[in-house]
């Protein structure tokens, strides 16, 4: 990157390791290191710098979703800012990242979630990047798959018939959110009143049971979410809700023959 373009992307990378994004959810602290170095990636092709997510050693799976949902904000202002990024997973090698982090990284604390190459896009791509992107990516499930009404998952969500129709784009912004080999892990489900007239809530649902790309993807949609929300000025709040605060709704639900977990809500500040 130019110095220039480093400056501010470093800019947001601070923002967003702090209140109200960074380690808001888990209440632990979570911070991203910038590191230029060749790391040891796959299948990034001439990535040089990085940003290395790191959270508490001790599992915190909040923490985790917190580390998805900031890096999304600075996924998205990189984005603006023309740079082209990518998120890496499975694809990193950790210890080529612990030697390029040294005092930085402290093995007894931290614990290294995931990467995200930031540079110039190239357009330049390898036959094989290019044949794994055709196959992997650019896809994404239905609407109809990923948003339910109520909380059994049971029921798909009419996006477009009133009330629902009011959060527009959002679903969709959703439903083209990344995630760890395009598994698409996360479902959400509106909440009405009582009389079934006003939503009261949505609820955001993991369906693998991965420790650490579910919640991630879990908390990239977060992001997804109150960005769709912000550019439609609907404002709303994330909350973390027990059984009880949900009416005695199940925190496992049976989804598409997978077990969906109860993660999160997202509260409008006035019911829509
Ligand atoms: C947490 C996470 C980890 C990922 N890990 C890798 C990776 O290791 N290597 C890679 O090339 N892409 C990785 N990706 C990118 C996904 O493969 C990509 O977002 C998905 O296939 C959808 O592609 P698209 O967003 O270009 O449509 C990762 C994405 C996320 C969110």
């Amino acid at each position: 990157m130019t110095d220039k373009d480093r400056e501010e992307l470093l800019g947001y990378v601070k923002e967003y390791s702090e209140a109200p994004y960074g380690g808001a959810l888990g209440k632990a602290p979570i911070r991203f290191a910038y590191v230029e170095a060749p790391l040891t990636v796959w299948p990034v092709v001439g990535a040089r710098e990085f940003l290395v997510a790191i959270a508490p050693k001790e599992y915190n799976r909040l923490s985790v979703v917190d580390v998805g949902r900031a890096l999304q904000h600075i996924v998205h202002k990189a984005t603006k800012m023309g740079l082209g990024t990518c998120w890496i997973g499975p694809g990193a090698d950790h210890k080529s990242a612990i030697a390029a982090l040294g005092e930085r990284f402290d093995a007894e604390q931290d614990h290294i979630i995931c990467f995200c190459a930031i540079g110039y896009a190239s357009f330049l791509m390898p036959f094989f990047i290019r044949t794994i992107v055709g196959i992997v990516q650019r896809r994404r499930k239905p609407l109809s798959d990923l948003f339910f009404l109520g909380e059994t998952l049971k029921q798909p969500l009419d996006t477009t018939s009133a009330p629902f129709d009011q959060l527009g784009r959002t679903y969709e912004v959703c439903q083209w959110a990344p995630s760890s080999f395009n598994a698409q892990p996360t479902r959400c489900a509106a909440i009405m009143d009582e009389a079934g007239e006003t939503i009261v809530r949505f609820d955001f649902f993991a369906t693998t049971a991965s420790r650490y790309y579910a919640p991630v993807a879990l908390g990239i949609w977060c992001t997804q979410w109150e960005l769709g929300c912000e550019a439609l000025g609907i404002q709303g709040h994330f909350e973390i809700l027990s059984s009880e605060e949900r009416g005695g709704a199940a925190q496992v639900v049976s989804v598409q023959e997978r077990q969906a977990h109860y993660d999160i809500s997202w509260l409008p500040n006035t019911p829509l």
